[in-house]
């Protein structure tokens, strides 16, 4: 149970220009007053994370993003009428409010209303959008649980425990072009779902600059012990007794030190909500290394092969 006096200090301090982490339905995020710059640079400062990284704005309501964007676009409403509150973010062309530090000097500007009680609340009680990246050090694993926050984040003001987080996984970020929108991050939102709402999925014909979401880097989430993909990055020879198994079908489980089963029943949506869990419970294992098995490369299985093979990419054979 979140107390509320606990969701008023938060909301209090992000009103006085601190840093405070919270629960989304995603995963955790650390937050400030985005439409205070000094605040903002605090962000970036504890999760050590490049200037060039721009950082998505939480709102409590959906009408709260036309102060902050600079489009006309039926798309939009089509689409936060459908999705939000809930795991999707939208960039889109911003507005003069939203200061240069959030957007890392771009003129677009990501946003997005998380569904879960107490993010909404804490939004609405501070009076102001809310920028905020996941709560962990850059390239680390997300954190899903305040614990995790606690774990790699030492310096930040104040952590709102509202539980495990449900979804697991970071949203699923999109920008329009006038043909159609474009994924730039999967997430549990899938292309299918959002093509049944908005025409259709197309691949930027620009030019790619450094407005790529940290989904597109190549490594990323990475546990701090080294993590390989059965038949990708495994390297051939290796003596898996001191190693971990993040399995999925729970076969070929022999000679493992731990085996972790997911989800039995091989339910993606339960393997996404549990995935940086699990990994932050082998990473504290004193396992040497861990192997993931591959998941079927569907729905919500390509956000999830997308951050496991983030995770493996530093790891390469
Ligand atoms: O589920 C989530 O999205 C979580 C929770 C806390 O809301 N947040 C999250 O934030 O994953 P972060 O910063 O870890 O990842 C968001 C990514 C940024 O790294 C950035 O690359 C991309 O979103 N992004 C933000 N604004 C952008 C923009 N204007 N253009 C392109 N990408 C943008
Ligand atoms: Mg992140």
């Amino acid at each position: 149970m979140v107390l509320q006096k606990d969701i008023e200090k938060a909301a209090e301090m992000i009103r006085q220009g601190k840093v405070v982490a919270f629960p989304t339905e995603t995963v955790y995020g650390l937050g400030a007053n985005a439409l205070d710059p000094v605040a903002v640079a605090r962000i970036f400062e504890l999760k050590e994370r490049p200037s060039f990284d721009p950082l998505i704005v939480h709102v409590a309501q959906k009408t709260d993003i036309s102060q902050l964007i600079n489009i006309q676009d039926e798309r939009v409403w089509k689409l936060t009428d459908h999705f939000w509150p809930g795991p999707l973010t939208l960039v889109l062309p911003k507005s003069e409010l939203v200061p240069g530090i959030v957007t890392s000097g771009l003129k677009t500007v990501g946003l997005r209303m998380p569904d879960h009680e107490v993010a909404l609340s804490m939004i609405k009680m501070s009076g102001c959008p809310v920028a905020a990246p996941s709560a962990n050090k850059f390239g680390q694993l997300s954190p899903t649980k305040a614990a995790h926050v606690r774990k790699q984040l030492q310096g930040v003001d104040f952590i709102l425990d509202g539980g495990p987080t449900r979804v697991g996984i970071e949203s699923t970020i999109i920008t329009l072009h006038d043909e159609g929108f474009e994924i730039l991050r999967h997430g549990v939102i899938t292309q299918r779902q959002l093509e049944k709402v908005v025409p259709c999925a197309v691949q930027s014909t620009h030019q790619k600059t450094h407005t790529l979401a940290p989904g597109m880097l190549k490594s990323h989430y990475s546990p701090a012990i080294p993590i390989y993909i059965a038949g990708e990055n495994m390297p051939k020879i290796r003596d898996i007794s001191q190693a971990a198994l993040l399995s999925y079908s729970g076969e070929n489980t022999q000679g493992y030190k731990y085996v972790k089963i997911i989800s039995p029943k091989g339910d993606l949506k339960t393997y996404a909500a549990e995935l940086f869990s699990v990994l932050h419970e082998l990473e504290d294992m004193n396992v040497d290394f861990i192997v993931a098995e591959p998941v079927p490369e569907k729905g919500i299985g390509i956000a999830i092969m997308d951050k496991l093979r983030k995770a493996a990419y530093r790891y390469a054979k």
